[in-house]
């Protein structure tokens, strides 16, 4: 599937359940404020962010997976065994190895089902959601799971103002599954490896191992040129979705909800605008999570699903950006 759909499929694909965890643990910026050289202002005004949520020590990432996956099984009406294959985008994973998937597959009931971990950053769900679109599709099973799942605050810098406003914890979750109307209208998918500096752990891996110098220097926190990802997310994410829609041979006007990663509300704002996308029709919870990578866009729709907001055949822009750098964009014809 190169994305230049609609491609031929022998299946339809829709999503049968969709569920989302958030830890209780809330971070607001007057907590922020205490210990750092920000202000509640400030972190309004760049970011719309008011809190985020923040998994409790003894949290991994699969624990927050396995919160979310339940609530889709259940909305469903689905055992982890009904499950053919499990994806888990995340960039925090439990361990480097192995997959978080395989634990969270397990832990669900799942032993032996296939499982894996995607990393691909903000960009996760999307890629993950396209993945399992078209291996429904075309046939290779009947039933997955998507998964996006974060504790970002485990890799933030707490000292670090420009990161430790911005991002939080949580998951989301989503069955998809073999149908015979098609909810896949097609997508848009691209990377850009060229400066991965921009956004990155620098000891974090075979290119820098964490050493006790890289410690000493915090390079296994977060890094992020913010300024270079704001200006490249809202052209990345406009032409992504513009490319997709033209694919689709639809149009802006066409798209009942527009469902954006949760970076940042000036980043969605502007992308809206530009798509000319109203704001009643853009979906947002970055004031109440901050930025969860992958597990935004499955958040925020888990969300909308329990507002009944979702209406049979409703037309959905998934867009995302992020890390790779990388971005992403699905077109989802809803299917209640
Ligand atoms: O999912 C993809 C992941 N990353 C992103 O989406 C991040 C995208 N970028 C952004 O969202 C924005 O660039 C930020 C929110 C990170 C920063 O907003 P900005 O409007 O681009 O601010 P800036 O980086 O240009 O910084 C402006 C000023 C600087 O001070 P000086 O140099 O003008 O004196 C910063 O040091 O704001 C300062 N600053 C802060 N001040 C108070 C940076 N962070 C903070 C802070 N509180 N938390």
């Amino acid at each position: 599937m190169n994305g230049r759909s609609p491609a031929p499929a022998l299946f339809g694909a829709r999503i049968a359940g969709i569920g989302h965890y958030a830890p209780e643990h809330i971070v607001s910026n007057a907590d922020l404020e205490k210990t750092l050289d920000t202000s509640d202002e400030w972190i309004v005004t760049r970011t719309g962010m008011r809190e985020r949520r923040h998994a409790s020590a003894d949290m991994a990432v699969s624990d927050l997976a396995i919160r979310a996956a339940e609530q889709a099984l259940k909305r469903g009406g689905y055992h982890a065994t009904d499950i053919d294959c499990f994806i888990l985008a995340t960039v925090t994973p439990d361990f480097a190895f192995p997959a978080t998937a395989c634990i969270v597959a397990s832990h669900l009931g799942a032993t032996g089902k296939p499982a894996f971990d995607m990393e691909i950053a903000c960009s996760g769900f999307i890629y993950g959601l396209s993945l399992a679109a078209g291996m429904i599709r075309s046939g290779v099973f009947t039933r997955m799971m998507v998964i996006g799942a974060e504790k970002l605050s485990g890799i933030m810098n707490m000292e670090d103002r420009a990161t430790a406003i911005l991002f939080g914890d949580g998951a989301g979750a989503a069955i998809v599954e073999r149908s015979e109307q098609d909810s896949f209208l097609g997508c848009e998918l691209g990377a850009d490896g060229s400066t991965p500096e921009t956004l990155y752990i620098p000891a974090s891996g075979s290119r820098k191992p964490i050493t006790a110098a890289a410690l000493a220097a915090g390079e296994q926190y977060i890094h992020m040129q913010g300024r270079e990802i704001f200006k490249s997310a809202v052209t990345r994410m406009v032409n992504s979705a513009l490319v997709a829609l033209d694919r689709a041979q639809l149009t802006p006007s066409d798209v009942r909800w527009f469902v954006p990663h949760q970076a940042n509300k000036r980043i969605i704002d502007a992308t809206a605008r530009q798509l000319a996308m109203p704001p009643e029709r853009v979906l947002m919870n970055v004031d109440r999570y901050g930025n969860t990578s992958s597990a935004s866009i499955p958040m925020v729709m888990s969300e909308a699903v329990d507002r009944n907001l979702f209406a049979d055949g409703d037309l959905l822009l998934l867009s995302g950006f992020g890390g790779g750098l990388s971005w992403g964009s699905v077109l989802w014809r809803w299917a209640a």
